[in-house]
């Protein structure tokens, strides 16, 4: 087995400078902006990951790798849109560099970019693959749009945030996992067994993105801090401080949440305040560690022996005690 370093830089070099550079140019800039950057690239280390575990070869699950980065690269350009982002990995986003037109169009093709790689695999792997990514992506819209009409939708609960966060986000966690449990030919309950390790994962992974969102430092998390409260964003530290906080100040949240004339920065401090007189950012945090623990008893799940899941437990927990 490889190690994360080695698979790491395997990953980089697939994403060399300029390789996606071509004609239009005013279509592929900022598709070549976006994914010379860098970012994490977690989703493609962990199908190689989970290729590995399982015994399979990681050049063989190297297209769908970069396939699922592309397709997580896409969401975030139209993300950024949706969310009316100014900032990500440090820099302008695209549709702020140039507008949203080009985020629009040059995420659409990134979209059939990441098809492409993800069906460069051997035709006998194809069926399955093509399933669970296809469903991924699917549920990935699905849980984009709950994202947004919970901003102006009143009564949100914790349950309506857990369904949208598994849409959004942890499903293409679990997706990647699972790709390489498919490319390294796992049988279908270990395959079952690390998508649900995925998708645990993938649940505590969006509650600390939320939790640095509001508590971060823009310059090691790259994005500017407080945007989830100024577009009243359900996150899981608004809903449980909704429902810990006594009366005056529930009206408060619910006042700051429809002023429209209330200065930005102003906003973010006071409900700042607010969740951190109510502990919100400890209480997070338990339920990160929850997700957590729920993702390592998937992976125990796992009949590989235990001493090939170690990449995989590590990588696990660095994705959630993570700043950046
Ligand atoms: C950001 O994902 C979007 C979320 C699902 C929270 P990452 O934090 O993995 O973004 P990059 O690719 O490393 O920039
Ligand atoms: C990301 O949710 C989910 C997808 C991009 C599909 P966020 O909106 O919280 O992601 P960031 O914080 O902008 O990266
Ligand atoms: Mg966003
Ligand atoms: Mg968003
Ligand atoms: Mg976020």
């Amino acid at each position: 087995m490889h190690s994360v370093e080695y698979l790491m830089n395997k990953i980089q070099n697939a994403f060399p400078e300029g390789n996606f550079l071509d004609v239009p140019i005013e279509l592929y800039d900022p598709i070549e902006y976006t994914l010379s950057q860098g970012g994490k690239r977690l989703r493609p280390l962990l199908v190689l990951l989970s290729c590995e575990m399982f015994g399979g070869n990681p050049d063989e699950a190297m297209n769908p790798a970069i396939g699922v980065e592309i397709f997580h690269n896409f969401t975030l350009l139209h993300d950024d849109i949706m969310d009316q982002a100014p900032l990500r990995r440090g820099v302008q986003t695209v549709y702020k560099k140039w507008n949203s037109n080009v985020a629009i169009l040059s995420g659409d093709t990134m979209f059939v970019m990441a098809y492409e790689y993800v069906c460069r695999v051997t035709p006998a792997k194809l069926p399955d693959v093509l399933a669970i990514f296809n469903d991924t992506a699917r549920k990935v819209c699905e849980g984009q749009q709950y994202d947004m009409n919970f901003e102006t939708q009143v009564k949100v609960n914790l349950d309506d945030y857990y369904m949208m966060i598994r849409l959004k986000t942890a499903v293409l966690i679990a997706c990647c996992v699972k790709v390489g449990a498919i490319m390294a030919g796992a049988d279908p309950q270990d395959a079952e067994n690390i998508y649900k390790f995925g998708e645990n994962l993938g649940m505590a992974f969006q509650l600390q993105d939320d939790l640095l969102d509001t508590f971060g430092d823009t310059s090691k998390f790259g994005k500017e801090i407080g945007r989830d409260i100024v577009s009243n964003k359900k996150t899981f530290l608004y809903l449980k401080a909704f429902a810990l906080a006594n009366e005056n100040t529930r009206a408060e949240l619910a006042q700051l949440s429809q002023d429209q004339q209330i200065n930005p920065n102003r906003k973010v401090q006071r409900i700042q305040e607010i969740y951190q007189s109510l502990g919100i950012d400890t209480i997070t945090q338990e339920i990160i560690e929850g997700y957590l623990k729920r993702a390592i008893f998937y992976l125990e799940q796992v009949a590989v022996d235990e001493g090939r899941k170690a990449g995989l437990r590590k990588l696990a927990k660095e994705m959630i005690h993570r700043e950046v």
